[in-house]
């Protein structure tokens, strides 16, 4: 039976239009294989929005969405627009409306160094020999992205006084170690909950849940770490990590550094993931961790992994097509097994050659 499904495809600014190109030619390559058809309807968003409409999330953008199964992202922002007042910044004004309209509060990055890109990795080749794979769960749609009062004052003084808030209810913070325990059961089975409870009234509650919602996942073991400990400890022993947990500016931080270790942000997919419709699957919203990469933007040579990647999160999490998604994530370790390397991890190791962005995307489509 064919089937078919409709994405709101958003590749932004930067890189983002670039590696989007590469991840639309992979899937139009999953559809011709699967008998699967896919509609894509592009939108405009953040810098490339304001510029053709004025503003960064378009109404015409959110209601695509909205008529869509998921949400294919690339990135937004850039130095062009760092101008303009805050809110209206790509960032602010597109990616986080985005993420709070849809009510996506489970981003799960997918921290993957492949056995054969262990030289890409700046830490100490014995430290990630043989790869790893942690998996980052990030709160968010909480904390101090989204937390009131958020202001800047000039005092009578003349100083000036800004205020951002850390907030968290509890029940925000039970259904994201929900999402963290079930994605644990399903590999290693163990949690690590990184925190700042040493310090933070947040990370007290934070951790008291997470130990409360173990119960619940007895064949689970839960570690807790101070974050200032976890950014150390990814670096000492990313092989000790199944699953990390953490509110949502840690772990914007932290996933940045779990990227980087194992490889490149360039190769970081992530799945921003609402409530599990009835069907076991999610509204989601798939994007590359990393950022618009100005520097590199419209030359060609970005890493198309992580879009490529996201892909496959989306065709996993938002349609359940199970079996096309792990043929593409095989076919991109087949890519990286061949030697192929984009600038950002190509090492001059033996067996590898440095290719440009379509190359990775002919490459990721033969190999499926
Ligand atoms: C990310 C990005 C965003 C974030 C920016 C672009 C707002 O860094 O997805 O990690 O901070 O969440
Ligand atoms: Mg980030």
């Amino acid at each position: 039976m064919s089937r078919t499904f409709k994405l709101a495809v958003l590749p932004g600014d930067g890189i983002g239009p670039e590696v989007m190109a590469e991840a639309l030619k992979v899937l139009d390559a999953v559809a011709a294989k699967s008998g699967l058809t896919f509609e894509y309807n592009h939108q405009l968003v953040g810098g490339a929005a304001i510029d053709a409409v004025g503003k960064a999330l378009p109404p015409e953008t959110v209601a695509a969405c909205e008529a869509s199964d998921a949400i294919l992202f690339g990135s937004v922002g850039g130095p062009k627009w760092e101008k303009l007042p805050p809110n209206e910044q790509p960032e602010r004004g597109a990616l986080l409306p985005l993420r709070k309209h849809f009510g996506l509060f489970a981003n799960l990055r997918p921290g993957i160094c492949y056995p054969a890109l262990t030289s890409s990795s700046p830490i100490r080749p014995d430290l990630v020999e043989g790869g790893f794979d942690v998996l980052c769960v990030r709160e968010l749609t909480g904390g101090m992205y989204f937390g009131q009062p958020k202001s800047r004052t000039t005092l009578p003084d003349g100083d000036i006084e800004v205020i951002d808030t850390m907030v968290y209810k509890k029940s925000e913070i039970v259904r994201i170690a929900h999402v963290a325990f079930k994605a644990a059961q399903l590999r290693r089975k163990h949690v690590t909950s990184v925190d700042k409870a040493n310090v933070l009234t947040n990370s007290v509650l934070w951790r008291e849940t997470m130990v409360e919602v173990a119960k619940e996942y007895p064949d689970v073991t839960l570690a807790h770490l101070y974050v200032d400990n976890a950014a150390m400890q990814l670096i000492k022993a990313p092989r000790s990590f199944d699953v990390l947990v953490t509110e949502n500016l840690f772990g914007d931080i932290l996933s940045d550094e779990m990227a980087m270790i194992a490889g490149s942000l360039g190769m970081l997919a992530s799945a921003s993931l609402g409530k599990p419709k009835g069907d076991g699957l999610y509204f989601g919203l798939f994007e590359p961790s990393g950022g618009t990469a100005p520097d590199i933007a419209g030359m060609g040579i970005a890493n198309p992994i992580a879009q490529i990647l996201s892909v496959a999160l989306l065709l996993r999490f938002a349609l359940g097509l199970e079996k096309e998604a792990a043929s593409i994530e095989a076919a991109v370790k087949k890519v990286i097994d061949d030697g192929l390397r984009t600038g950002d991890i190509f090492s001059n190791a033996p067996g590898t050659r440095k290719v440009n962005t379509k190359e990775i995307g002919e490459a990721v489509i033969a190999a499926l």
